[in-house]
């Protein structure tokens, strides 16, 4: 067993926590935590708000309340907004408590009495008509290096060049705007100078650290150290333990760093055994991660391990991945500049599970990630509903209606064994990315499993297999049972409620919590009956153009939420409660009108770089159709092709151009695409009627919630390729029929190869 200390960076109580400190630190020691507390390992994860510093004082004043007030308020509003999205904590502390104080005045002072501390005189802006010293970041002026005009008194964001903010041109006062003036004051000094040899020794075995880390580290190492005031003239914030100090205060980035100890040591004391933080911070064996932004590095890389290597006797950071930022509209996340989504909002109208799942996909890890709202919609929908959530579906319903239980595994063939195969190497793939703090591939890695159950089920089809070889259908299933028995506890530290859903569904009484890591890959009870399936995710709407749905509020999303909540907490003598219809019970059948159609014309759409406005011919009428397929095609590729539309779609507006209809292509989700096409030539408003559908064509517009329902998936046997359509029926190939006057026997095919299993939109 591994003994693993977490430290995530405290947010500052000025403000609800947002999605980018989410994507950036909260959620990737989540799943770290959650994935080495399945592994069996002694973990103690700590956090809590940062409530000191300018950025509280300078927000009370705001609002014209008193700074404790602002503390307290936004650290009740993210304590609960973590917790509501399972962020897990073994304690989400705070810096304005007696017992934080009392660690941070006691490394001060051990630091002053080894001499890492010491007093000196200094010169610090001063606004003379506000009558106060300026914090460093509050004096703006041109940059002295690149002349930028919107530099602060620590450093430029245009050159990225550290400043002091004597060095500023034309120098102003940011509360005020008028000219600062230079005013001698006193203040305590951390020898910063004198950890340099120190801390390139500590650095100089991390390679395992991430580029953006070890380069920062190194080139400020590289740079110099200087010795750094850790005193501010101010009067919110940790009292200086020495008498005569009334109006001078800790730095807030000095007390907040030893808030990893402190709360460590609380945590303790809370437990009912206060050296247990000990096993923590005095064991050598025991690692230390901290997560972070990037703007943190220099803090928990340099700062932090001098403070700790002057105290002794503690451990020093074993890895720090700090991640990149989330963008909003190409701008960082920044409440104060008005670029952000409040996570309390979001989690309002959304399954937590599905922000999880947004946000690890698309992770800063690495590079800037951009947050949109349709991409959420749309990865939600595509990757978790109907890749994997379907499948999971499928399979879980099938089976439990052919067969009640788990089936047992018969004799494996070919596919058996290398589907089995598939999903050792993914676990173990998967296992190594999550200790090598890499979650964006773990998930991706995960993810792709689906898809090797996706083109499993299809080949085997257990539909058609299940009336000629009962026996080799239980094979089938069994092997997918497998496969979903190890996703779920592959996702669990990602999505930890639907994983759990899924578990119960597989008839299991205990949690993946309780059975741990290895059970992904344990033998499957046979005989264990299955519990009645529900779909662990619903559609989600997309929003429109410029909405923003965490303040709106969407009727569905809302739903669905309140519906997983319901589920989690099932017990199982009303497991109905709460669960939808499951699809194949809906009543109606196949509900969408496909009509092929010729393209007549194609344009560039006015206001969206990846998208065409079309003309289609559809024999009595032309229709305009916005597509989104401009990055994978050449227009000519395009241009007088015959393709297949969904008719009766309600008209949407998309970035302003009306679309009468949708054009059918399949997505491999790896940057294939490749359009639906008749394999002759038919005329143009041919129906399109999947062989073997009740054909149920309602008489008002269909609503794109219920289109995406609609299962509609590729099969590629022996290189030919045939469109799997069906509310989850599955017909095998599709005939195209409905004026009489079409050939009998031309199918529905694809314009180019793509691999079995990818889906059709
Ligand atoms: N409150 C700081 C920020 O939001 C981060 C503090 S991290 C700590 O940038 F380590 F100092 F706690
Ligand atoms: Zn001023």
């Amino acid at each position: 067993m591994a003994r693993i200390m977490i430290g995530v960076a405290w947010p500052y109580a000025n403000g609800p926590i947002h999605l980018g400190h989410v994507a950036g630190s909260l959620l990737p020691p989540d799943i770290f935590s959650r994935f080495h507390r399945l592994k069996g390992n002694d973990v103690l994860m700590v956090s809590g708000s940062d409530q000191h510093g300018t950025p509280i004082t300078v927000t009370a004043e705001a609002e014209g309340v008193d700074p404790q007030e602002i503390a307290t308020r936004y650290h009740d509003i993210n304590s609960k907004a973590i917790e509501d999205l399972g962020i897990e904590f073994d304690l989400f502390f705070h810096t304005h408590h007696p017992a934080h104080t009392e660690v941070v005045q006691d490394l001060f002072t051990t630091l002053l009495e080894k001499h890492h501390i010491y007093e000196k005189n200094m010169m610090a802006p001063y606004c003379p008509s506000c009558t106060r010293f300026l914090p460093d970041r509050y004096v703006e002026g041109d940059c002295p290096h690149c002349k930028s005009d919107g530099a602060r008194g620590d450093q430029c964001d245009d050159c990225g060049k550290p400043l002091d903010a004597e060095e500023l041109v034309d120098a102003r006062c940011k509360f005020c705007g008028s000219e600062p003036q230079m005013k001698k004051t006193n203040h305590f000094f951390l020898r910063l100078s004198a950890f340099e040899e120190p801390l390139k020794d500590f650095i100089s075995d991390k390679d395992h650290w991430r580029s953006n880390t070890i380069n920062f580290t190194r080139n400020w190492l590289e740079n110099g150290l200087h010795d750094r005031a850790i005193t501010r003239d101010m009067t919110w914030g940790i009292p200086i333990p020495l008498p005569g100090y009334d109006d001078k205060r800790i730095y807030v980035w000095f007390d907040a760093v030893t808030g990893y100890l402190s709360t460590s040591k609380e945590w303790a004391r809370r437990k009912g055994t206060p050296d247990a933080w000990k096993d923590f911070w005095e064991d050598l064996d025991c690692r230390h991660y901290y997560f972070l932004g990037k703007d943190n590095i220099p803090f928990h890389t340099i700062i932090w391990p001098a403070m700790l290597m002057g105290y002794g006797g503690l451990n020093l950071p074993y890895d720090v991945p700090a991640n990149e930022f989330l963008r909003l509209k190409g701008q960082q996340f920044s409440k104060s500049r008005g670029v952000s989504i409040a996570l309390p909002d979001v989690l309002r109208t959304y399954d937590p599970d599905l922000i999880r799942y947004y946000l690890t996909a698309n992770m800063p890890e690495g590079r800037d990630a951009d947050f949109t709202w349709e991409g959420f919609v749309r990865r939600c929908n595509e990757e978790l509903t109907n890749s994997s959530g379907n499948l999971v579906h499928r399979i879980l319903t099938f089976t439990k209606k052919n067969y009640g239980s788990i089936p047992p595994p018969g004799t494996p063939g070919q596919d058996e064994l290398e589907t089995e195969e598939s999903i050792r190497n993914t676990f173990c793939q998967v296992e190594h990315y999550l200790e090598g703090c890499e979650f964006k591939k773990a998930m991706k890695t995960i993810m792709e499993l689906a898809g090797v159950g996706n083109r499993y089920f299809v080949k085997k089809q257990p539909w058609a297999q299940i009336k000629t070889d009962r026996e080799g259908c239980a094979t089938t299933l069994h092997t997918c049972l497998r496969l979903i028995q190890a996703m779920g506890v592959m996702i669990n530290p990602f999505l930890p409620g639907a994983s759990e859903r899924l578990w119960k569904m597989l008839g299991n009484e205990n949690t993946i919590k309780e059975a741990g890591w290895e059970a992904g890959l344990a033998p499957l009870p046979v005989g264990q009956p299955l519990d009645d399936p529900v779909p662990l995710f619903k559609v989600l709407e997309i929003p429109e153009e410029g909405d923003d749905p965490s303040k709106e509020g969407l009727k569905d999303s809302k739903d669905s939420k309140e519906e997983s909540k319901t589920n989690k907490h099932t017990d199982p003598n009303t497991k109905k409660a709460g669960s939808s219809p499951a699809l194949e019970d809906d009543p109606a059948g196949f509900p969408l009108d496909l009509r092929v159609g010729t393209v007549t014309s194609l344009k560039d759409h006015p206001n969206a770089d990846k998208l065409w406005v079309l003309e289609v011919d559809l024999g009595t009428e032309t229709r305009t159709l916005v597509a989104g397929l401009k990055p994978y095609y050449d227009p000519e590729a395009l241009k007088g092709n015959q393709i297949v539309i969904v008719t009766n779609l309600a008209p949407a507006k998309l970035r302003g151009v009306e679309s009468m209809g949708m054009m059918l292509a399949a997505d491999d989700g790896k940057g294939v695409v490749s359009f639906l096409k008749p394999s002759k030539a038919v005329p143009n408003g041919t129906t399109v009627s999947p062989e073997g559908q009740v054909i149920d064509i309602p008489d008002a517009p269909l609503d794109f919630k219920r289109f995406l329902k609609v299962q509609m998936m590729v099969q590629e046997e022996e290189g030919k390729h045939t469109i799997l359509f069906g509310e989850n029926k599955m017909i095998a190939g599709v005939e195209v029929a409905g004026d009489g006057k079409s050939p009998k026997g031309v199918l529905i095919t694809l314009d180019r190869p793509i691999p079995s299993g990818s889906s059709v939109r």
